[in-house]
């Protein structure tokens, strides 16, 4: 669970993020932030391609972002859309949310006062993972 002072940093990385986004085809701006069992945050935007397909969602990003830093223990993952209504995770991020935090929490906040707090678990119930390869 993020500290209050952690989340707050977490929201304003997202935000920070959603304005880096490379989104010239969908003009649809996400901003992600992690928070990793060491305390440390990692943000990321999605990132676009010409090549529709390749398109990287912002909490992937950000996700392989931390990974890359030896980071991969995951207790939060915020996003932020600047839009009228909060935007939950697509279900390849909720995959790749469950790989590397089974139990974390999940938090969409948006431009209006619309919000999502919801944990993975609920997002992708009787989910396949790294159990399952045992
Ligand atoms: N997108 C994300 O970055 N995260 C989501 O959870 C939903 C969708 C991106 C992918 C694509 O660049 C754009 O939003 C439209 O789908």
């Amino acid at each position: 669970m993020p500290t209050p002072a952690q989340l707050k940093k977490l929201k304003a990385a997202a935000k920070t993020a959603a304005g880096r986004a490379y989104a010239p085809y969908s003009k649809f701006q996400v901003g992600a932030a992690v928070l990793t069992s060491s305390g440390k945050i990692f943000a990321g935007c999605n990132v676009e391609n010409a090549s529709y397909g390749l398109c990287n969602c912002a909490e992937r990003t950000a996700i392989f972002t931390a990974v890359a830093a030896r980071e991969r223990k995951l207790e939060c993952v915020v996003v932020y859309t600047p839009t009228q209504e909060a935007t939950a995770p697509c279900g390849a991020c909720r995959q790749v949310i469950f790989e590397f935090g089974p139990k974390a929490r999940v938090l969409s906040f948006c431009a209006s006062s619309d919000r999502l707090d919801t944990t993975i678990t609920a997002l992708l119930p009787a989910a396949f993972g790294p159990a399952n390869l045992a």
